[in-house]
């Protein structure tokens, strides 16, 4: 449904690699919601070629970059101004990628190289964005940046490896990056700390299927979808959040303020 939320409204989504994707969903709903947006994604993710199918869907123009690399990013941010016709009011940062996670490294024998690959464009690159927009005074006032987290920042997930350190440090630079944003130029920057869902880099966790179901029976209100999740990050890039900034915002059904769930319980009841 559409409330035009968003009318007028011009900005950056970064991440959508396939329909599942969190920033795929993003885009379509900000469309939706009248704002206009170049999308990005790495290089290599284009490749694959589904992207395009997004941008003819939503009217939008494609301009890669590799978050990790500045020069990519300060042409990013310059074309995307040239496209749309003035500064930015959203971003959306929706990026994670651990080397470690994917060829099945164990947290306690990582290999470094990888461990800061998978720091870089997992953390750092929000930051390198951040810089970019900055430096460049591209957002407009009232702007909002989301990035996209998980709980294994706050709380121990075995299997999530490295990425949990990753996720700290990504919730870390959005409060103190956020900070010189609201002072300096009245721009939000908020992570939404989302729960486990079915995409790419999802399901590249060891053990996922396991873990997405426990995640639903232990919240009140079940797992939050990509769609939702889509739903819940236009509300941060309207007008209706103007004031709500350095936060991480649990979206997650409830989960992250559980103890245990009746449904849970009763696995564990003897007969
Ligand atoms: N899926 C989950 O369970 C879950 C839960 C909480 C948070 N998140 C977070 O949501 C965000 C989006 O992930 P998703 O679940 O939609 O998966 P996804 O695999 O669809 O998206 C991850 C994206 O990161 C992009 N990427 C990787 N390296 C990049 C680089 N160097 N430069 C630019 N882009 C790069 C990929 O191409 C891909 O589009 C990530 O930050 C992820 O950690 C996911």
């Amino acid at each position: 449904m559409s409330y035009n939320l968003l009318k007028g409204k011009r900005g950056i989504i970064f991440g959508a690699l396939d329909e599942n994707s969190i920033a795929w969903k993003t885009a379509e709903k900000v469309h939706e919601q009248g704002g206009t947006f170049v999308l990005t994604n790495a290089p290599v993710a284009m490749r694959m070629g589904a992207i395009k199918e997004l941008a003819e869907k939503t009217g939008s123009e494609i301009i890669p970059a590799d978050a990790t690399n500045i020069e990519d990013l300060e042409n990013l941010v310059e074309k995307a101004q040239e496209i749309l016709g003035g500064k930015l009011d959203f971003v959306l940062h929706s990026i994670g990628m651990s080397i470690n996670v994917r060829k099945g490294k164990h947290y306690t024998d990582q290999n470094y190289d990888w461990t800061a690959k998978g720091w870089d464009v997992s953390a750092v690159s929000f930051h390198k964005t951040m810089q970019t927009l900055y430096k460049k005074d591209a957002m407009n006032e009232w702007g909002s940046i989301v990035a996209l987290t998980y709980m294994a920042a706050q709380r121990v997930f075995p299997d999530y490896n490295d990425m949990a350190d990753n996720k700290a440090y990504l919730e870390s630079i959005a409060r103190s990056f956020g900070y010189f944003f609201g002072t300096e130029k009245k721009v939000r920057v908020n992570t939404i700390s989302q729960s486990p869902t079915p995409t790419t880099a999802g399901q590249g966790v060891k053990g996922f299927d396991g873990f997405i179901k426990y995640a639903d029976e232990m919240s009140a209100l079940g797992n939050a979808t990509a769609d939702e999740c889509a739903d819940y990050t236009l509300t941060l890039f309207s007008d209706l959040t103007k004031k709500v900034t350095l936060q991480n915002l649990f979206h997650d059904g409830g989960f992250s303020n559980m103890g245990v769930s009746q449904k849970v319980m009763e696995k564990f009841v003897e007969e």
